[in-house]
């Protein structure tokens, strides 16, 4: 268990070390959350140019935006080469939970159209299997309670985010002990019942490199 100040120093060198995926003059895909904010910062502050940032949410884009980066819909940007993003928990082969700070949709969506996702995390992110963390599911309101059902059907325990409206204006049900031993199965599963916008699973589409933050300096996966 690492303290709070440690994580958040973990979080600004793994942030740092991205900025070695970052080509000048790129179009870069920009994830969500605490770790891609220092990145932001980092970013703004190393100097880097770069011609404009795909955001995966408004949080994102605002801070983008204070640091004076110009930020390009996804349609005008055509394939990305790099999207740099952060996750709740990771495996061995670099498979994530993610959808913490309820932006997975627009971050699976830039993810999908990146060659390369450099995930970014601290060292309380690593897991042996993943489901230790919720896992996020965005869904259409009224299909909320149907979903509801058909997750405890498959041995889940879904609790309604409150007080929570997606940037895209849908519920979050957060998911807890699902068995995830095979968490592409499941992402299909999850991803075929009607209703359901987003799972938080990337198991499908890993991330390519995950950069990990620890106490001996940041380590690739
Ligand atoms: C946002 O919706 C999430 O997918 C984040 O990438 C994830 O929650 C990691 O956030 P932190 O960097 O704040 O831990």
């Amino acid at each position: 268990m690492i303290s709070s100040d440690q994580q958040q120093l973990q979080k600004q060198q793994v942030a740092a070390e991205a900025l070695a995926w970052v080509r000048p003059d790129a179009v870069l895909g920009v994830g969500t959350g605490s770790t891609v904010n220092c990145f932001i910062d980092a970013l703004a502050a190393s100097g880097i140019h770069i011609e404009a940032a795909v955001s995966s949410s408004e949080a994102t884009t605002e801070r983008l935006q204070s640091h004076g980066i110009h930020v390009r819909e996804l349609n005008l940007a055509g394939t990305l080469d790099v999207y740099i993003d952060g996750a709740d928990e990771f495996d061995s082969h670099r498979r994530l939970i993610k959808g913490g700070g309820g932006a997975l949709t627009r971050e699976k969506i830039i993810a999908g159209a990146s060659r390369k996702f450099v995930c970014i995390v601290d060292e309380s992110k690593k897991v042996g299997v993943l489901g230790k963390f919720p896992v996020p599911i965005e869904v259409i309101p009224m299909a909320r309670s149907y979903i509801a059902r058909q997750l405890v059907a498959i041995g889940g325990q879904p609790e309604l985010r409150e007080d929570f409206i997606t940037d895209n204006g849908n519920l979050i049900l957060d998911v807890h002990n699902m068995d995830l031993v095979d968490p592409v199965a499941i992402e299909k599963r999850i991803n075929n019942l009607p209703g359901v916008v987003t799972c938080g699973l990337f198991a499908i589409r890993p991330a390519n490199i995950v950069l990990m933050a620890s106490s001996a300096g940041v380590q690739k996966f």
